[in-house]
């Protein structure tokens, strides 16, 4: 354990120089988010804290069916870390521990004297939040909300002790929102954000619960520092009693689907709106693409025990599929992903007119939820979505969403996630 300890002390100084080094990020204004500062740190240093923290997070073995074949989880500790465009692409000796603890010996296999089992995917797994350490590796969002929702977004130790952060019987996180039966202003909710932030890569959610209900508005989504310029992708995003799943790219000028046509783009989702991803040329609605079945979102995704998102983001474009639970694909159960087998994505945007390095830059990861608001409160008196057939206004007689979700805490009791895991793969 020398060489843990030496890490530390090494780590320690590390980010001490780091601190002392770091400069004033901008701070972002967006529709979306208020990010608030980012530290960078300089490429050299990276590298080595990358390494460095990889070699301390590798200690913990685990066991799960999942996660039988990968034979050390990483689970994240409280730091900041970064990976650009050259760790993505990177496979230089600096990876070798992270490849070591990854094909190394499973502490979970039966047999004496273990094989490891041979990688056959560039894809590395480089995050891991799940189980009881879920909420280790995540900042704590307490500005006012950005799209106009009424919640009081709250610090960890609020959230628990209001019980807005639990786990389940099976040790899976819960995310809700407060239910007392009236409030007179806000609710309280939670927004977390990874503390690292990710230049590409494959984001996979394992959930069985998606929060919905009239006034509810929750996200699973990665954004950068200074929207809409550096981008925003959502994975898992919808309101009210939709049912079905809407991804949507936030960018700066430029970026955009090369056709509506699902076929054209080889995805099973529907295009809504426009081509055009741009934020500010779209008066922020971004490009976003309804998934065709109702299991992928809220009442429908709750009910088949909910399934897995994964986000690919790499040089081919990005692309979101969602895989229901025990349709899970095989690749990813045993760890060892290779996304050409997964079939046709339920949301897609090609890099041919969408270059992803150049409109995505540095994003963390983010759950949140939030009530009324720019999205769930417009939509209030809007009815012929699926699963919101009739209006909110007309189902639950209220004129103002508001003044609906105030009065009924009771109507909030399914406005809550329940995480299995969140992971990041990256090709290292
Ligand atoms: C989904 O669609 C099927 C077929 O139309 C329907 O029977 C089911 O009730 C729908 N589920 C939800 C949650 O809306």
């Amino acid at each position: 354990m020398t060489s843990f300890k030496s890490s530390l002390l090494f780590l320690t100084l590390l980010l001490g120089l780091c601190l002392a080094a770091n400069s004033n990020a901008p701070t972002a204004r967006s529709w979306r988010d208020i990010s608030g500062r980012i530290n960078r740190h300089s490429t050299g240093l990276v590298q080595d804290f990358r390494s460095a923290f990889q070699r301390v997070f590798s200690v913990q073995p685990e066991e799960d069916d999942l996660d039988k074949n990968i034979e050390q989880d990483f689970i994240v500790g409280e730091t900041t870390d970064e990976y650009d465009d050259e760790d993505w692409k990177s496979s230089g000796s600096d990876e070798t521990d992270l490849d070591d603890a990854l094909d190394g010996t499973s502490p979970t296999t039966d047999t004496a004297n273990p094989t490891p089992i041979p990688s056959t995917s560039p894809w590395k797994l480089v995050q891991m939040h799940k189980g009881t350490d879920f909420f280790k590796g995540w900042d704590f969002f307490t500005a006012s909300d950005p799209t106009h929702g009424i919640v009081n977004y709250v610090d960890e130790k609020t959230a628990r002790k209001n019980k807005l952060l639990e786990f389940n019987e099976l040790g899976h996180a819960i995310l809700r929102v407060e239910t007392t039966p009236t409030v007179k202003s806000k609710r309280m909710s939670v927004r977390i954000s990874t503390k690292n932030y990710f230049n590409g890569g494959i984001f996979i959610l394992d959930a069985t619960h998606i929060p919905f209900g009239c006034g509810v508005w929750p996200a699973f989504w990665t954004n950068g520092p200074r929207w809409p310029y550096t981008g925003e992708i959502d994975i898992v995003e919808a309101v009210n009693d939709y049912t079905h799943n809407q991804a949507t790219l936030h960018t700066d000028y430029g970026c955009k689907l090369p056709s509506t046509s699902s076929g054209k783009l080889g995805m099973s989702g529907k295009v809504i709106g426009g081509v055009d991803c741009g934020a500010h040329s779209t008066n922020n609605q971004g490009c976003g693409i309804r998934a065709a079945s109702n299991n992928t979102y809220g009442k429908g995704f709750n009910a088949i025990d909910g399934g897995m998102y994964a986000m690919k983001w790499d040089s081919t474009g990005i692309e979101v599929y969602f895989f229901k639970r025990g349709s899970i694909p095989k690749d990813i159960i045993a760890g060892e992903l290779q996304p050409s087998k997964w079939g046709k994505p339920q949301a897609r945007w090609p890099a041919s007119s969408c270059n992803p390095s150049k409109y995505f830059v540095d994003h963390r990861i983010i759950f949140d939820t939030t009530l009324c608001g720019d999205w769930a409160g417009n939509v209030w008196g809007s009815s012929g979505v699926p699963g919101q057939e009739r209006s909110c206004k007309a189902r639950t007689g209220y004129a103002r969403c508001e003044d609906f979700v105030r009065a009924n805490g009771a109507a909030m009791k399914e406005a809550y996630w329940v995480i299995k895991s969140v992971r990041v793969w990256q090709k290292v």
